[in-house]
């Protein structure tokens, strides 16, 4: 049974590792950021209300997300374990997911944050060319990041859940060091 959040800057490698990591341990990686894309690629009601907040590089509001968290964490598939990648991304989201998790009874048992540079985060995210990885959003997610979501760093260390690891390293490296934190 694993349970696990990562954290981390925009382009610190969240997806590429939390998608290795779950295939490795046969969990659901649950992103919200590629739920909201698929939602905007379909031009659902949430897509359509998503997409000029992601467009812009700001977080989509509370309320667009927390009840998507929460059907998805009462899906049969997560009760092996799951691992959340971007949720929480703010603090009263990470409030929002310790209720639900009391009301589930489960515990996340770690939360990774991958730390790397700023410098080499713009340099890899206008590498990889997605629409919201253009400069001038890619320095305005990195604010919101700083302002929003690097509080959760605190928060999480308090509760003695935060793991950090270096996420400047090759890609390999990275995941050997997230195996080591996992028990693989
Ligand atoms: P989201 O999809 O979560 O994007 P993000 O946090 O900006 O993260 P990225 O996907 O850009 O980076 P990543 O850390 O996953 O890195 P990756 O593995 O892709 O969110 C997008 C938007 O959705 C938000 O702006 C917001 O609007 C909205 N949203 C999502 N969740 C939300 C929430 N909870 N609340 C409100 N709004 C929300 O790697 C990046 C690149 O680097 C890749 O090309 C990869 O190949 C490369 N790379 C990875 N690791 C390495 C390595 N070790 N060495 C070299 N290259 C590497």
């Amino acid at each position: 049974m694993t349970r696990l959040i990562f954290l981390g800057p925009p382009g610190a490698g969240k997806g590429t590792q939390a998608q290795i990591l779950a295939q490795l341990l046969q969990l659901p990686h649950i992103s919200t950021g590629d739920i909201l894309r698929s939602a905007v690629a379909q031009q659902t009601h949430l897509g359509v209300k998503a997409q000029s907040f992601m467009d812009q590089g700001e977080l989509v509001p509370d309320q667009l997300i927390l009840d998507l968290v929460q059907e998805r964490l009462s899906d049969e598939d997560v009760i092996p374990g799951w691992i959340l990648d971007g949720f929480p991304r703010n603090v009263s989201q990470a409030i929002f997911l310790d209720e639900l998790l009391l009301a589930i009874n489960q515990r996340c048992d770690n939360v990774i944050n991958l730390d790397v540079p700023d410098e080499v985060l713009v340099t890899r995210l206008l590498a990889r060319g997605r629409k919201d990885d253009n400069e001038e959003v890619i320095r305005r997610r990195l604010a919101v990041y700083r302002e929003q979501t690097a509080p959760l760093i605190d928060f999480y260390r308090t509760r003695q859940q935060l793991v950090s690891i270096d996420g400047n390293m090759p890609l390999d490296a990275v995941t050997e060091a997230l195996k080591d934190v996992v028990a693989l």
